[in-house]
């Protein structure tokens, strides 16, 4: 096969369309994939400017870059960079094209050929391609806001419940406390006045005395369980001595609790999330584990309070606990909130150890 022959199938097959033109800048050459892009046929166009197919505002520029490109460009060489090209259809629709251009010096004078491609639904894939990943760009960002204040909103609200627990608490314990201690005073008093033949009014006040003092134990169990009044009057190393001990006595479950000796520095909403956190987690040991045993660990590290809980239960697979109970997620959500980090390990069989670094100034934003 001819050089000449070979060329022309290749350039009729080609899915690109393929012009060319001479010195003059008329069209010579015309594909069967140019007339599809620029819907006219190849004898419409043949010996014609170049010109109509390309915008009008381009024309100018166009011819002088071709002519310039004939003086001194390299042999083959990519049009408009990174700028977009377009051209115009026979019907005189606008497109944006790819396209790249080659010069062949010939003996009948220098000949220009463009290759060039419809890009219009590249294009336009790239735009929608854009638009769908601004609208989840959005719905991210819409999301993430929603999160936020969902976070917000609970830890505002954690921080009432925390504060009318504490106020109850202390009324509790000190108001009804006090006159619970009245009380007694005034039995005692009529105890030492009694004579020795008033033996039924001294059981009576016997009586008195002793459910005094039951109702005195049940009201500082109450504001105890409410919030310990101990955790702001004696601090976090004492509360959590007592709660430990309390939960051993409650639960039968052994606790080894191990501190630092110098003081935890954690004070304000960082001790309230240590204690909530602790708490939280030897409730789930009591309530789930069958454990034996319980070690609570704090350490005092750079800053931080870290507390571990981890027990030598049952454990349990951390998928199936993800139903639509709070316990978990409130105690990552106190670590949280204080900038700190949470974790929970656990496997069936292997027991369960909950992780919790909080600073040990750390404050709830207001
Ligand atoms: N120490 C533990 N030992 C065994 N299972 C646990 C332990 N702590 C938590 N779980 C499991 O994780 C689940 C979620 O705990 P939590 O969020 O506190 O919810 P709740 O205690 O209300 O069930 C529990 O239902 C339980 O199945
Ligand atoms: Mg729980």
């Amino acid at each position: 096969m001819h050089d000449e022959q070979l060329y022309g199938r290749l350039v009729a097959a080609a899915k690109d369309a393929i012009i060319s033109i001479d010195e003059q800048q008329n069209i010579v050459l015309f594909n069967p994939a140019a007339e599809t892009v620029f819907r006219c046929t190849a004898s419409d166009v043949i010996g014609k400017p170049l010109d109509r197919f390309v915008p009008a505002a381009l024309r100018e520029a166009h011819r002088r870059h071709i002519e310039n490109y004939g003086a001194h460009g390299d042999a083959t060489h990519a049009m408009g960079g990174a700028r977009l090209l377009s051209g115009v259809r026979a019907d005189g629709e606008v497109f944006p094209i790819e396209a790249s251009i080659c010069r062949v010096d010939s003996p009948t004078g220098k000949l220009f050929t463009v290759i060039l491609r419809d890009i219009t639904v590249r294009e336009q894939l790239a735009r929608e391609l854009q638009a769908s990943l601004q609208q989840q760009k959005q719905a991210e960002a819409a999301l993430r806001e929603s999160r936020d204040s969902l976070r917000e909103l609970s830890s505002a609200l954690q921080a009432i419940r925390e504060a009318e627990k504490t106020r109850i608490a202390r009324e509790l314990h000190d108001e009804l406390g006090q006159m619970l201690t009245a009380l007694k005073l005034n039995a005692s008093a009529i105890a030492d006045d009694l004579q020795p033949n008033q033996s039924e009014l001294a059981r009576r006040t016997q009586d008195m005395k002793l459910l005094i003092d039951t109702t005195v134990r049940s009201v500082r169990r109450i504001a105890a369980d409410l919030r310990p009044v101990m955790l702001d009057n004696l601090g976090l190393a004492p509360t959590l001595e007592w709660l430990t001990q309390d939960f051993e006595k409650r639960s039968g479950i052994s606790v080894e609790l191990t501190m630092p000796d110098e003081d935890l520095g954690a004070s304000g909403d960082a001790a309230t999330a240590v204690f909530r956190i602790v708490l939280e987690a030897l409730t789930n040991v009591a309530r789930h584990a069958k454990a034996s045993r319980v070690q609570v660990a704090i350490l005092r590290k750079a800053g931080n309070v870290s507390v571990s809980v981890a027990d030598n239960g049952k454990g349990f697979n951390e998928d199936s606990a993800r139903t639509r109970s709070f316990g978990v997620l409130g105690m990552r959500e106190r670590a949280y909130v204080l900038g700190g980090a949470f974790a929970i390990d656990s496997a069936p069989g292997k027991g369960t150890r909950v992780t919790a670094t909080i600073p040990a100034f750390g404050t709830v934003a207001p």
